[in-house]
């Protein structure tokens, strides 16, 4: 199907007739982003009248307290709260909640009727989207159920959406995979990566493919490196247990941060179609060049963050987080180095990094051109800035130019100038959530915003040495909370002449 990405203000963008079902509706996600998202589309009136959320998770609970909690999700998390009581009355009228335990007949087959009789009621012709919000020790046995309960096929069109995590390592990747296309077919399997919902995200595209002037400089004849940051202000607030099992890694670059370099990187796919950008997405983690293990100490670095300040705050160090290992080797900021082995991108590098408890939140891509052959002018010693292009996802959603500008008086001086491009101020509409963008997007059938089997095994299989050597080599070096990361993160990119950008 054409993705409407770039020709979105042609296309009338409003689903068919289908029904949500939610595993995992009594848990968080269900409340801060899937309901209120599901409430924005309905408030822009891109829900059909065929439509309906069956809620379930194990928690006993009726439709009516269903629908009550989730009119407080709104009240806290929605947009604008429930704004309309009419349009809130309709959305309610189409809220349901089942109890159901995967591992437990009785409550599938009460499921099932349940969902059918839903189906008829609202004429949804057997259209289903799941959604796993679950712990992913729960994907599996919803999956076999599914399959028991001859879920998985319907009368209409069946999707899957599973959240992150997928998987822990490539084995574990693989075996989900596996569990997973058992039931159901690729084309029907949603892998969600909330980053690639972002507007900037998608904007990565349009900006490189729907202008003249700046893919002829998108390659190794006039780019120096690329520095991808996503930094956080924040520690690991009450997430201490998964993040003892995750660590920043597995956490925000073998998924989120892959896909942005991929973004990057990729080559122009044939079509704005699903199975060419992915297509051109994964032929750039196949030309990554391979991480041997021996060579993880001079690419990569890892660190943890130890007592410090945040905008003069005192905050505590990591091994101090509640439900952390006061002796805890996990790391919540790392730093890689990759080179993508062909020819637009031979001997770029691209600098990763990725933090909590850095001093501001903030994701960026920067590009960094390479200087000018021969220089003109002297700057009276100073030396001058390359240009950079700043691909901001968040927050201040935009895009800058830097380059040198003659400072006003008699002689030369040059200094670095900025042309800036805001989202905010430049459409002044609002930019949809990205659960909005992908629940809709699921919903019709248009998955080139999620990621595929491939994809995440490729990713998988490029970092596994990476965690492999972590594991094996425990100590770790700490740097203050509030700093920019440890010094061995700058002396990574400084011993090639370069330093990281300070966003
Ligand atoms: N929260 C976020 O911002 C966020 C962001 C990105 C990804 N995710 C991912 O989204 C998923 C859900 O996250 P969450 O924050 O909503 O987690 P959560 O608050 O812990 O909720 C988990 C949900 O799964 C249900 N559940 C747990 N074990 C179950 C089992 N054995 N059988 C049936 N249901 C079970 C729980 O309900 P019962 O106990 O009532 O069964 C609950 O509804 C996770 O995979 C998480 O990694 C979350």
């Amino acid at each position: 199907m054409q993705n409407p990405l770039l020709t979105g203000l042609r296309i009338e963008r409003k689903a068919g007739p289908c029904a949500l079902i939610i595993f995992g509706a009594s848990g968080d996600l269900t409340k801060r982003k899937l309901v209120p998202a599901v409430y924005s589309l309905a408030r822009q009136n891109l829900l059909p009248s065929s439509f309906f959320i069956l809620g379930a998770a194990r928690t006993e609970m009726n439709d009516d307290a269903f629908r009550q909690a989730m009119r407080q999700a709104l009240e806290e998390h929605g947009d604008e709260g429930i704004a309309d009581e009419t349009l809130w009355e309709s959305f309610a009228s189409r809220l349901y909640y089942i109890p159901i335990d995967p591992a437990i007949h009785p409550t599938a087959e009460n499921f099932t009727k349940r969902l059918n009789e839903l189906d008829d009621q609202w004429g949804t012709g057997g259209n289903h989207l799941f959604y796993l919000s679950t712990p992913p020790s729960s994907f599996g046995p919803f999956i076999r159920m599914l399959q028991e309960n001859h879920l998985n096929r319907s009368e209409g069109w069946v999707r899957i959406i599973v959240e992150k995590p997928f998987g822990r390592d490539l084995e574990s990747a693989r075996s989900l995979n596996r569990e997973i296309l058992e039931v159901f077919h690729e084309n029907q399997i949603y892998r969600i990566d909330h980053y690639l919902g972002k507007e900037t995200v998608q904007n990565i595209m349009v900006l490189r493919f729907a202008n003249g002037i700046f893919e002829p400089l998108w390659n190794q004849r006039y780019i120096d490196h690329v520095q991808i940051t996503a930094s956080e202000s924040i520690g690991v607030e009450n997430r201490g247990s998964y993040y003892e099992q995750a660590g920043l890694f597995r956490d925000m670059i073998q998924n989120h941060m892959m896909q942005l370099l991929t973004l990057v990187a990729m080559e122009p796919p044939a079509a704005m179609e699903a199975e060419a950008v992915r297509d051109e997405k994964t032929k750039v983690l196949r030309s990554i060049r391979p991480i041997r293990k021996e060579d993880v100490d001079k690419i990569a670095v890892r660190a943890q963050y130890a007592d410090g300040a945040i905008e003069g705050e005192p905050v505590s160090a990591y091994r101090k987080e509640p439900n952390v290992n006061s002796g805890s080797h996990v790391e919540t900021f790392a730093a890689i180095q990759f080179f993508i082995d062909n020819w637009r991108w031979a001997e770029v590098p691209f600098y990763v990094r990725s933090g909590k408890r850095l001093p501001r939140r903030v994701t960026e891509i920067a590009i960094q051109y390479k200087r000018v052959p021969h220089l003109l002018f002297p700057n009276e010693g100073e030396q001058l800035q390359p240009n950079f292009l700043i691909i901001r996802i968040q927050p201040d959603e935009g895009i800058s130019l830097k380059f040198g500008a003659k400072l006003p008086g008699q002689k030369v001086r040059i200094r670095q100038v900025s042309m800036d491009f805001q989202y905010g101020t430049s459409f002044g509409a609002r930019s949809p959530e990205a659960y909005e963008r992908l629940l809709l997007d699921a919903m019709l059938g248009d998955s080139t915003l999620y990621a595929r089997g491939d994809f995440v095994e490729l990713s998988w299989q490029l970092v596994m040495p990476v965690l492999e050597h972590w594991q094996e080599v425990r100590e770790i070096p700490f740097y203050p909370a509030g700093s920019w990361g440890p010094e061995e993160a700058d002396g990574l990119i400084e011993k090639q002449g370069r330093e990281w950008r300070r966003p």
